[in-house]
């Protein structure tokens, strides 16, 4: 039988709604709306189309965003004072550095340089620190994260007392999506490139994370009939018959897999547009804790 498709798109789209809805009641009795600012450095054209994304979406829910756009020979201090002057600004409530930063600059000082209630990507280390602690709060969790946790509680899956098997340990959603699963009392195991015997351990998952970017490793075999299975990964392969030479495909093999699992996220359409929406989600959280708003 084959697995029920977890749509992403259709989720981020209720989510959204939600957003714009509460956008609107903040502006009606506040008089004023969440604003995010989104800060790129270089010129790499994968994070140049996230951030078009990301400002195109808070346009979509009334939301304000504003820009950097800095040259990719920024020097740290320069870097610094966008975001200080950034922390000062009462009409941003968001504050997103994207990633990767270039080699030169010290990634862990500018992240740390987020005010804590404005770091909507949830990477400054105290907002990282509480969310790795039990009963600690996070004043924002990561977007695709908390969007994978998300798609899990609207399909309806228990997490409490599940095999979790997180596939991948990066600072952006390995560690932090294995937390969520950990404070919502799922069993859990990381895995990763010294992992022996992968198949083996993934096998175990009654809920699958796959996050290491690297293109279909999952395959059928490698998972346990009935598990939920969600796809992380957006890697492209070369693909002659499309019009771009390339087609997107996740870390799991999509045909394989949903002949064997019980419900499994497309790539794309599953874990992608739920980063947007949870990055929306916490701008609007910011900016109602700053006007004080239930
Ligand atoms: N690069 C890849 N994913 C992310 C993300 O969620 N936030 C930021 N800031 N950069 C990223």
């Amino acid at each position: 039988m084959s697995a029920q498709i977890i749509d992403g798109k259709v989720i981020a789209e209720t989510i959204r709604g939600e957003v714009k809805a509460e956008v609107e009641a903040m502006q009606a009795k506040y008089g004023k709306v969440p604003g995010l600012a989104t800060v790129l450095v270089g010129e790499r054209k994968d994070s140049q189309s996230y951030v078009r994304s990301k400002k195109k979406a808070c346009a979509e829910v009334g939301m304000t965003s504003f820009g950097a756009d800095l040259p990719a020979n920024i020097s740290q201090a320069e870097l610094l004072r966008v975001v200080r002057d950034l922390n000062a600004n009462p009409d941003v409530h968001g504050i997103l550095v994207q990633l990767p930063l270039p080699d030169h600059i010290d990634e862990e000082q500018i992240l740390s340089a987020i005010s804590i209630e404005k770091d909507v990507d949830g990477f400054h280390p105290i907002n990282i620190g509480r969310l790795s602690m039990k009963r600690r709060e996070p004043l924002f969790v990561p977007c695709t994260p908390k969007g994978c946790i998300e798609l899990l509680l609207r399909t309806g899956v228990q997490i409490e007392g599940k095999q979790a098997v997180v596939l991948g340990r990066s600072n952006i959603v390995g560690l932090p999506v294995a937390m969520l699963l950990l404070h919502r009392n799922a069993t859990l195991t990381i895995c990763h490139s010294r992992t022996k015997d992968l198949p083996g351990v993934v096998r175990q998952a009654d809920i699958l994370i796959a996050a290491v970017g690297r293109a279909e490793m999952v395959r059928g075999d490698w998972v346990k009939p009935g598990a939920v299975v969600i796809d992380v990964g957006i890697n492209s392969v070369d693909d002659p018959s499309n019009p771009k030479g390339y087609r997107l495909v996740g870390d799991v093999a999509f045909d394989e897999v949903k002949e064997v699992a019980a419900a499994i996220t497309p790539v794309p359409g599953g874990v992608g547009p739920m980063t947007i929406a949870m990055l929306l989600r916490n701008t609007l959280d910011g900016a109602k804790r700053a006007v004080g708003m239930e």
